[in-house]
């Protein structure tokens, strides 16, 4: 008999983890406290964009394996196996809010109370090394009256899918991380998950606490490698001869140590990942008597990449007060409509402190961005009207409508076409000859000796 599944959190990772399940053909129970949002996907409408999702969410209730509920108790009871996945924001100090866990995993342990039978709770969300055995299966045994690893399990299973592709991610892992407490827990969401994926995908079984590690080294691994890029960019930027990163990037890439994916230099990383929980490693570091330099440097390169742009539009440019500079990209990475933590929003600061007019294009995101920058900017509805009498251009997200813009197109629009290339999806050599072109990590362009 196949476990019943449920989710408690119905956010990114809880989302596309219920829908997974049940387009798989599992029976899945998910609930979350906000009822418009439980309304709204009860009705196969995704609360956000994610390609793939809404076609698969719609299939899941068609096929009657989702069911979504606005209580706990509901999901828990209906189900074998119970995910956490509600979010963990960071507080203005950078450590861990973990208020949303405390209550549902409250609610999740007065439900286990009532209910027979062993019952498997796994934490999703990204909680800080420690924090599962500390705070949650304590809350859980005194509200449950029940003790893990005699009555219920419990084990730690982050996620890794990407804003983006969480459909695909999701479903072509390439491993799993399971911390468990007992071994009951471990083998019962290894067997889970064999039976998901068959037996290709490496399944890792440890301790709770090096399995919150893990979660915390990936994202902070990654984003010191775009840092490392971004910053090896920027040397390249200042060189005389002719260096360009991306092929810097390509040949380092291909020695199997450093590997190509995240190399991409660019005007900097974002999203609602990344951003928080480097910061919350920082503070979790600190807090543990330990101050982690490489950690630090890694989030100052980021958000000061920002800066560097102006300085070479301005090196461009001249003076940017009142002259009109367009921005192609306000969403983080491009598929996503979430602006949270993006190069966008921190590129538009300082223009704006500059005293440009900014105007911004994007495909996805510029309801979420309004919410943000509100009337500090002009928002486009086309990539012409963005462009049309700008004096400079900023491509900030690299949106595959806007890799076909010609540089033509770019002359005939903007009074004074100049562009930066913040993301390298221009062609450096035609571009260059058409109209004033600079791009992040490309050293001024000159003739080959
Ligand atoms: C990230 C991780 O990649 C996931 O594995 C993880 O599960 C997720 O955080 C999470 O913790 O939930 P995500 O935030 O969706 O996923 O986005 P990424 O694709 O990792 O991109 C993050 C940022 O890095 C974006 O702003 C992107 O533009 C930037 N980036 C990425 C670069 O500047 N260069 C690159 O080469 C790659």
């Amino acid at each position: 008999m196949r476990k019943k599944i449920s989710v408690i959190g119905l956010g990114y990772v809880g989302l596309c983890t219920t829908v997974c399940f049940a387009v798989k053909g599992y029976k899945v129970i998910s609930s979350d406290k906000e009822t418009t949002k439980v309304e709204l996907i009860g009705r196969g409408t995704s609360p956000f964009y994610e390609p793939g999702l809404e076609t698969l969410l719609k299939e899941a209730i068609q096929d009657g394996n989702l069911k979504v509920v606005s209580r706990t108790e509901g999901a828990v009871l209906g189900s074998d196996i119970s995910f956490i996945a509600v979010g963990t924001p960071i507080l203005r100090n950078g450590n861990v809010d973990l208020k949303f866990v405390r209550s549902s995993t409250k609610e999740i342990g007065k439900a286990l109370r009532k209910k027979d039978g062993f019952h498997l709770v796994v934490v999703k969300s990204t909680v800080t090394p420690g924090s599962t055995e500390k705070v949650i299966k304590p809350l859980l045994e005194k509200y449950s009256r029940k003790r893990v690893g005699v009555n219920f399990g419990l084990a730690v299973n982050p996620e890794f899918l990407r804003e983006g592709s969480a459909i695909h991610d999701f479903l072509h892992p390439n491993r799993i991380v399971i911390g468990e407490f007992d071994e009951h827990s471990g083998k019962t969401l290894e067997m889970l998950y064999r039976e998901f994926y068959g037996d290709k995908i490496p399944i890792l079984r440890t301790n709770p606490a090096t399995v919150e590690m893990v979660k915390y080294a990936s994202n902070a691994f990654l984003a010191a490698k775009i840092s490392f890029i971004n910053e090896l960019a920027n040397i390249c930027e200042r060189l005389p001869q002719k260096v360009d990163i991306v092929e810097v990037a390509r040949a380092i890439g291909m020695d199997p140590r450093i590997g190509q994916e995240f190399l991409n230099a660019g005007v900097g990383w974002g999203g609602s990942c990344f951003p928080k929980d480097t910061k919350a490693l920082v503070a979790f570091s600190r807090k543990i008597g330990y101050r982690p330099r490489i950690l630090e440097d890694v989030i100052r390169v980021n958000l000061e990449q920002a800066r560097r742009v102006i300085d070479v539009i301005k090196e461009e440019m001249g003076a940017l007060n009142g002259k009109k500079i367009a921005i192609l990209g306000l969403s983080f990475k491009p598929n996503t409509e979430d602006v949270r933590g993006a190069a966008s929003i921190r590129v538009i600061n300082h223009l704006i402190q500059e005293g440009a007019q900014v105007y911004a294009y994007d495909p996805a995101a510029i309801d979420n961005a309004k919410k943000v920058l509100g009337t500090k900017i002009k928002y486009s509805s086309t990539i012409s009207e963005c462009l049309d009498k700008a004096d400079g251009c900023i491509l900030v997200t690299e949106w595959e409508e806007f890799k076909k813009i010609s540089p033509e197109d770019f002359t005939r629009l903007m009074r004074k076409p100049f562009l930066f290339d913040g993301r390298r999806i221009f062609d450096p050599k035609e571009f260059s000859e058409k109209l004033r072109f600079r791009a992040v990590g490309l050293s001024k362009m000159r003739e080959t000796p």
